[in-house]
């Protein structure tokens, strides 16, 4: 131990690091040992490297603004779920068909910390209070599991989609145990692959890794574009060649309606021949803060929010629509040769980004401080970070009342992506499911509900007893429908055609049941 821990305090004298073991002498053994482990798997050169790199990125970065150089997506590399409604149904048979020789994969980038939901667990193992209370973990599943069902019927071929799962070192060994606990959902264990990104320390603004405890240095998952590097050392890329794999649809865990390996994303990108494809949503508020795809010195990338002037982000449109709209929620698609490339040519030189946080840290005297202001950063690499390489970019746009409700904070009154948002966003679609399939919902009165809600119902619920509101703090009409049952609204229509509900509804594997209050 003696001469490694010589050699150590040389490393890190060398990298200028040498106050990680300012507290040596106060720690156990135990904790001198757990130390010594980390520190030694850490490459303080590399580190250093990325951190002069990141900071020097975010600071010429801050004094330039993106509007000159930027270009709205064009027409000819967008499909549109409404604007294209007449290529629909080829594209997602173009999709099942690749589904059904077992050419998709979907992975799933959950290796995130959850710090504003606030919760101690992975945030695929919420609960957003459905009347099933499946967490999203179990609704990705179910979805996987339906659409192979739904690719074997069609194709009359065995198939499955395997289902890759980044996580970082501090969520895998709960998010193992709880598919374990839960016996894959139904899934094959062997098509469900984990795999872990990697960690970065957090560093003051002089470079100094900070301290989060006498004995720890405070460490945080390299972002989502994490994902490129562990493709490459966990060996994925190689078990996904391997596995036949040809194309993978990448999505994010906080997202409750993602349409998992969406076959009408992936038909599309395929028929286009594109390496590597984005789903986005239309952005209409010019000050809401999301990225958005378009191309910047004729190069696909994201351009957030804070990177314009109001000015362009307010730029229309003849038709109306902003100019810059394609708004991003880290849903995408990629051949499996174009993440080999990434992998092998291009990862190294993606430059870190630099998030600015409040990071606990110990002081001289070793206590542990909760600064009120930010006293140091945070370096990521993005998922999308990588559409610069694409030979054939394209961009697929959906509606975000069908697609796109990300659970991101705890709840609170009128909160934003919440769990009460993320509920109401999949019980309204399973909502509008019913009724395009010709089933309706009625009252307590036994009056039908009218398909679309009045603005203000949640006022009228005494004047006409239209919606099934108690105190207008659960406004859409609840209605669950089990993934298993039917994966994007289809095969409702026996279920429910020409029948009336009292909600709560739940259509699952058992069938069709009305929920009665006080629950049943
Ligand atoms: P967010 O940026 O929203 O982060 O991640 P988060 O961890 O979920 O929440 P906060 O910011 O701490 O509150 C978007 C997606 O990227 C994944 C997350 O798990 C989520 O699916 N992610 C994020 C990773 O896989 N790895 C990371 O290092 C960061």
């Amino acid at each position: 131990m003696d001469s490694s821990i010589s050699e150590l305090s040389q490393r890190l004298a060398e990298a200028k690091q040498s106050h990680l073991l300012q507290f040596w002498d106060e720690l156990s053994p135990e904790e001198r040992r757990e130390l010594t482990v980390q520190l030694q798997g850490m490459d303080f050169k590399e580190i250093n490297g990325f951190f002069r790199n990141a900071m020097e990125v975010s600071s010429s970065s801050k004094q330039e603004k993106m509007d000159a150089r930027m270009e709205p997506v064009p027409r000819e590399v967008l499909g549109s779920v409404t604007r294209d409604r007449e290529h629909l149904a080829h594209w997602e048979q173009e999709g099942l068909n690749c589904i059904s020789q077992s050419k998709v994969a979907v992975l799933l980038l959950a290796g995130g910390q959850g710090t504003r939901l606030g919760v101690s667990y992975p945030k695929g193992m919420y609960d957003v209070g459905l009347p099933s209370h499946k967490t999203l973990f179990q609704i990705q599943a179910e979805r996987i599991l339906k659409l192979q069902q739904l690719a074997e019927q069609k194709h009359n071929l065995k198939c499955y989609i395997p289902w890759y799962i980044m996580i970082s070192g501090r969520t895998m060994a709960s998010t193992k145990d709880f598919f374990s606990k839960h016996k894959y959902f139904g899934l094959d264990k062997d098509n469900v692959i984990f795999f872990q990104q990697g960690m970065l320390p957090a560093m003051d603004y002089e470079g100094k890794i900070i301290l989060e405890s006498k004995g720890k240095p405070s460490m945080a998952p390299d972002g989502n574009g994490g994902l490129y590097r562990a493709l490459g050392n966990q060996g994925i890329v190689d078990d996904m060649e391997r596995r036949g794999i040809q194309f993978i649809h990448v999505y994010c865990v906080d997202n409750i309606l993602v349409k998992v390996a969406d076959p009408a994303f992936v038909g599309f990108c395929v028929q286009k021949g594109a390496d590597c494809g984005a789903k986005v949503v239309e952005k209409t508020n010019p000050t809401e803060a999301v990225g958005v795809v378009c191309k910047v010195d004729g190069l696909y990338q994201v351009v957030e929010y804070s990177e314009i002037t109001l000015a362009t982000a307010e730029k229309r449109s003849e038709d109306g629509r902003l100019v810059f709209n394609a708004g991003n929620v880290a849903n995408h698609f990629f051949t499996l040769s174009f993440l080999r490339d990434i992998v092998q040519k291009y990862e190294p030189n993606l430059q870190h980004h630099v998030a600015q946080k409040k990071i606990p840290f110990v002081n001289v005297q070793g206590e542990v401080i909760q600064p009120d202001k930010p006293n140091g950063i945070k370096m990521e690499k993005f998922v999308f970070d990588i559409f610069q390489f694409a030979k054939t970019f394209v961009v697929y746009e959906v509606l975000r009342e069908d697609e796109f409700a990300p659970l991101k904070n705890a709840d609170r009154q009128d909160g934003k992506d919440t769990p009460t948002t993320a509920r109401h966003a999949l019980t309204s679609l399973h909502h509008r499911w019913v009724l395009n399939a010709g089933g309706h919902f009625i009252d307590e009165n036994g009056r039908r509900v009218p398909a679309i809600p009045r603005d203000g119902a949640a006022d009228s619920v005494k004047d006409d007893g239209n919606r099934n509101l108690k105190d207008g703090t659960d406004l859409p009409i609840k209605c669950e429908i089990s993934p298993l049952v039917s994966y994007g609204g289809e095969g409702l229509e026996e279920l429910v055609k020409g029948r009336e509900f009292r909600p709560t509804l739940i259509i699952d594997q058992q069938g069709v049941h009305e929920l009665v209050k006080n629950g049943v």
